[in-house]
C-alpha cells in the first residue's frame, strides 16, 4: 500500500544498513575514543540519525535542529533560518551534523557557519545522500552514504509533500505523482 506511488527502489533498506555500518565504523575510528555531539537536522535525517547513533561506538550526546530555507518550489534560495536550535552547548566539543541529503548545499553551508561560531573542537558532516550535480556551494560531506544522480527521491526520512518518509528504502516516485 505505501509503495503504490513508487516507480522503483533506488537504494534498499539492506544497502542503507550495510553502508551505515561502514560510515559508523569510520566515524568511530576518526573520533579515537573521544565524545561527540551528533545533531539531527529535522525532519528528513531522523531515520538515518536513529540508525547511525546506535552504530557509532563512543559516548554520544544528541540533539535536534530544524531549519527552513526560503525558496520557490523545490529550489533553495540560499536563505536559511533556524526554526529550532539545539540546547546542547558545543564549545570545545566534537560535533557531527547528520543530514539526509546534500542538494544545493545551502542548508549545510549555513549550519556549518553558524555552529562554527560556537567554537566546537571539531565539526563534521554525515549525509546519507549526496547529489553533486545540484551543488551551488562548495560544501562537502565528510561521511557520505551514497552519491546519487539528479532524481527526486523519497523514503527513509525523505518526503514529497510530507509523505513517504516512512518507507524503509530510498525510492523514486512515479512521474504522475508530480503532475
Ligand atoms: C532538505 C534536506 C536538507 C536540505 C538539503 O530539507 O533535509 O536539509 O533540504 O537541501 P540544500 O542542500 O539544497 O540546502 P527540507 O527543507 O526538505 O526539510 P525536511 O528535512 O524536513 O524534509
Amino acid at each position: 500500500m505505501k509503495y503504490r506511488d513508487i516507480e522503483k527502489v533506488l537504494i534498499s533498506a539492506d544497502q542503507i544498513n550495510k553502508r551505515t555500518d561502514e560510515i559508523a565504523k569510520q566515524i568511530t575510528e576518526d573520533l579515537k575514543g573521544e565524545d561527540v555531539v551528533m545533531i539531527c537536522i529535522l525532519r528528513g535525517a531522523t531515520l538515518f540519525f536513529a540508525d547511525l547513533v546506535r552504530k557509532v561506538d563512543t559516548s554520544v550526546n544528541f540533539d535536534f535542529m530544524e531549519v527552513s530555507s526560503y525558496g520557490s518550489g523545490t529550489a533553495s534560495s540560499g536563505e536559511v533560518r533556524i526554526i529550532k536550535d539545539i540546547s546542547t552547548p558545543i564549545e570545545n566539543k566534537n560535533v557531527l551534523i547528520v543530514e539526509d541529503i546534500i542538494d544545493s548545499g545551502h542548508t549545510l553551508s549555513y549550519l556549518k557557519r553558524i555552529l562554527k561560531q560556537r567554537n566546537p573542537k571539531s565539526i563534521k558532516i554525515a549525509s546519507l545522500l549526496d547529489k553533486p550535480e545540484r551543488r551551488e556551494t562548495d560544501i562537502k560531506g565528510d561521511y557520505v552514504g551514497f552519491v546519487i544522480p539528479n532524481v527526486f527521491v523519497v523514503g527513509y526520512g525523505l518526503d514529497y509533500d510530507e509523505k513517504y518518509r516512512n518507507l524503509p528504502d530510498v525510492c523514486v516516485l512515479k512521474p504522475e505523482v508530480y503532475a
